[in-house]
């Protein structure tokens, strides 16, 4: 397999796709997309304009309104990449708690899938980009010529994402996430599942760091194929 100009990443909450698909990106040189920060920009934005989540027409017609760009980081903060909506920095308030709790109703309105994936098929077009999601593989780049899919265990997602949550000052008990996961796994369902053509990589008890081997290997391997 040649260098693939569009990496596909896609998998549970939790199951570790952002560190890996940020740590691919910088070791290739690629554009690194997190995807599922535009669902999320969308809804902090419906919640700031008071637009009731529950109602899908409203939302939706604000999905297509709404201006989202994501930019290389702006602050030395810790960030992987700056968001703006409509022109404001929301790159942390989209990792609010209400957000959380809202993002996955929003995410399952057809009309905001529509807009969203078209506006992620734009920066995926133009390659050489790790595009991380849910449904990069089935539905925004079925053609992407590397799929992966990435599952852990819900405890081994509970406990990282605990940890992740720690080092922000956010001291949920652990069973609390592991409760919040299950219902995100739920909620997500419509879309989770991996592309016929994807590689299935389980990482409990692996490091991103020996993934990123793997995968490198596999590009390799499938090149002298
Ligand atoms: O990956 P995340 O936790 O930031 O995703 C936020 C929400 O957006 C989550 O409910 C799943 C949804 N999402 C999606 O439906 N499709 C994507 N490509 C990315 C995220």
């Amino acid at each position: 397999m040649q260098q693939p100009l569009v990496i596909a990443i896609d998998g549970p909450a939790g199951a570790g796709k952002s560190t890996l698909g940020a740590l691919l990106a910088e070791r290739l040189g690629y554009l690194y997309f997190d995807t599922g920060v535009m669902y999320r920009a969308l809804t902090l934005v419906a919640l700031q304009g008071g637009v009731d989540l529950d109602a899908p027409e409203a939302v939706e017609d604000l999905a297509e309104r709404i201006v989202i760009e994501v930019a290389p980081p702006t602050e030395p903060d810790g960030r992987q990449y700056t968001i703006f909506a409509d022109g404001a920095d929301v790159t942390w308030a989209i990792r609010s708690p209400e957000v959380e709790r809202g993002v996955s109703v929003v995410a399952r309105y057809p009309g905001v899938r529509r807009e969203m994936v078209r506006q992620q098929q734009v920066i995926g077009h133009r390659g050489r980009v790790v595009m991380v999601g849910r449904d990069i593989g089935t539905v925004v780049m079925p053609d992407a010529p590397l799929k992966i899919y990435l599952e852990a265990s819900l405890d081994e997602r509970a406990r990282r994402r605990a940890t992740e949550r720690q080092q922000q000052r956010d001291m949920r008990p652990l069973d609390e996430v592991r409760f919040d996961l299950a219902r995100r796994d739920e909620m997500d369902g419509h879309v989770l599942r991996p592309a016929d053509d994807a590689v299935v990589l389980k990482n409990d008890g692996l490091s991103p760091e020996a993934e990123i081997d793997w995968i490198i290997d596999y590009i390799a391997r499938n090149d002298s194929a």
